[in-house]
């Protein structure tokens, strides 16, 4: 492949939609692995590792401090990721089947960032912990895409505003969104799990 990632692919049920799985800040491709098999038994797995290098922290891309981000950094990786995920299509023999991200943090951001910016990329998105990446200068169709937000009420690194202004963006661009506020904060919980179980397998019934 052209653009090149670190990442791991797990063959799956043909009829299942693929998962492509975005860590968070300092994770990497094997972070979110056991989580996707739970959630979605059966699904191929295309697990990516982000380029940047935060203190030795793999991110999907820079930023300036916590939520204050390098706008033309994230335009340029969005677009590496696309071409990426695009080619692993190829490669894999994926060019067929949905592609739903499942990202957290940073990897919810960067996948925010692909449905705003390059939105063939992906057929839905379970978001957890997002806001919204940037302002687009305009709205892509996203009419055909389900999106699944997963928000904490408590969240000290993802203020409930910015969570937010992403659903209602996502709205905008006529997404069918869901968005689940829990009472958590950054952290991943039991009923998040739930949460995103249940959407998944309604998914797999409409994809
Ligand atoms: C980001 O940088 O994408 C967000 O602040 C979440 C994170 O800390 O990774």
């Amino acid at each position: 492949m052209k653009t090149d990632f670190k990442h791991i692919f797990i063959e799956g049920d043909a009829h299942l939609p693929v998962l492509l799985l975005l860590h968070g800040t300092g994770g990497d491709e094997h972070d979110l692995v056991d989580l996707g098999q739970s959630l979605s038994p059966g699904s191929a797995i295309l697990s990516v590792r982000g380029k940047v290098l935060e203190n030795g922290m793999p991110r999907f891309f820079k930023r300036h401090a916590e939520g204050v981000f390098d706008l033309e950094d994230l335009a340029f990786r969005t677009n590496e990721l696309a071409d990426f995920i695009s080619e692993a299509r190829e490669a894999y023999s994926l060019s067929d089947k949905p592609i739903i991200a499942l990202g957290y943090s940073n990897g919810a951001n960067i996948a925010a960032s692909l449905l705003l910016s390059r939105p063939e990329t992906l057929d839905g998105a379970v978001l957890l912990r997002a806001m919204l990446p940037f302002e687009p200068a305009s709205l892509p169709d996203l009419s055909q895409k389900s999106i699944l937000l997963q928000t904490g009420l408590m969240d000290q690194i993802i203020p409930l505003a910015k969570a937010e202004a992403l659903s209602d963006i996502l709205k905008k661009a006529k997404a069918t969104v869901q968005m689940n506020i829990k009472t958590a904060a950054h952290n991943l919980t039991q009923a998040d799990f739930s949460d995103i179980k249940i959407w998944l397998q309604n998914i797999q019934e409409k994809v």
